[in-house]
């Protein structure tokens, strides 16, 4: 029986709203990099050539480690084309990734367009060739500081279109406030752009309230410790507030000590908009699939269940209407 949930789990078109472009890199893509670059990596690898680091803030270094081989619009090109295979052999058909203009050009908004534009036709022909539609939500570093997100937040601005559709904001939870980005933000809803920002992961429901409060977002990277306070998850429900929820990232980096325990199926039942996503797929171990199967396997939920959180993640996607109502059909069909 539950065989069959978790094969029916696997077998599901899967959308994805949270995942760190670099942090979907395989490891082997980023090894065979810093080899043809003569980058010597080796200090960020496990011996199994997994990546190495031994708690969230230390993930963070390791992250910006492997990013140094990823140096130009052709190595984007390639990343993307990498991490769209892993998503759609995962059966995700739809994905929305935090891209950083940081590691794209470095905040210069003319680089920032060449690297965009290589990601994007590199996307296209992923498009083309399996079926995956992917978009792009700019994302500042919080413990890089609000005068380098402004650059990010100006690069979004300038480049906001039907692919580049939103702005998040990423990074280490407990450095700043989400008011010390309040200016991004309102530069990028002026701009057309839709608003996220990962709160509720290492902060607690405070940092979920203030980023509601002062940076207007309509869904929330995380936000799963919102179910510490039972009167703020009334009132996300009520909001309609969506959660990028990453149960495989939040169980591998400890916030929760086993699925069992984490709390998506509480704020599910509460009639909080959950969504599932993997956040950093190779460095948690995890894939869209697995997630999937985990939930089916750890909380009994059937296809139509997943469906219907897949379903969620569509209607709460920040591409433009016709790429909505071709995706919500390809689910309906599917
Ligand atoms: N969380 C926060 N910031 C990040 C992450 C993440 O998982 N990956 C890359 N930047
Ligand atoms: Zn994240």
């Amino acid at each position: 029986m539950k065989e069959e949930l978790m094969e029916r789990a696997a077998a599901l078109p899967k959308v994805e709203l949270h995942l760190h472009f670099e942090g979907g890199a395989p490891p082997a893509f980023i090894r065979g990099l810093a080899k043809e670059k003569h980058v010597d990596l080796s200090g960020i690898f496990n011996a199994d050539g997994s990546y190495a680091y031994r708690d969230f803030w230390h993930f963070l270094s390791v992250y910006e480690a492997a990013t140094q081989v990823l140096q130009t619009p052709e190595d984007f090109a390639r990343l993307t084309r990498a991490v769209l295979e892993e998503s759609a052999a995962s059966g995700v058909i739809y994905s929305e990734t935090f891209l950083s203009p940081e590691f794209c050009g470095g905040g210069d908004v003319a680089a920032w367009r060449e690297y965009l534009h290589a990601i994007r036709e590199a996307a296209d022909a992923a498009e083309r060739d399996l079926g995956i539609v992917l978009r792009g939500i700019v994302t500042p570093i919080r413990h890089f500081g609000p005068e380098r997100a402004k650059r990010s937040a100006l690069c979004a601005a300038e480049t906001a279109d039907d692919w580049l559709v939103g702005l998040g904001l990423a990074g280490d939870e407990k450095q700043c406030k989400p008011r010390d980005f309040a200016y991004c933000f309102d530069m990028a809803r002026e701009a057309g752009l839709r608003l996220t920002a990962h709160a509720g992961e290492w902060g607690g429901p405070d940092s979920v309230r203030d980023a509601i409060a002062d940076l207007g977002v309509e869904r929330i990277g995380h936000g799963v410790r919102a179910i510490e306070d039972p009167a703020l998850v009334e009132r996300i429900a009520e909001d309609g507030i969506v959660l990028e929820v990453c149960p495989g990232s939040n169980v591998f980096l400890g916030i929760y000590p086993t699925l069992a325990r984490h709390p998506i199926a509480r704020l599910r039942d509460a009639g909080v908009k959950v969504t599932v996503s993997t956040d950093d797929p190779p460095f948690f171990h995890t894939t869209m699939k697995k997630e999937y199967t985990d939930l089916a396997q750890t909380f009994g939920w059937d296809a139509e269940t997943l469906s219907d959180i897949t379903r969620t993640a569509a209607e709460a996607a920040f591409c433009d209407a016709a790429t909505k109502e071709s995706l919500l059909k390809r689910l309906e069909t599917a």
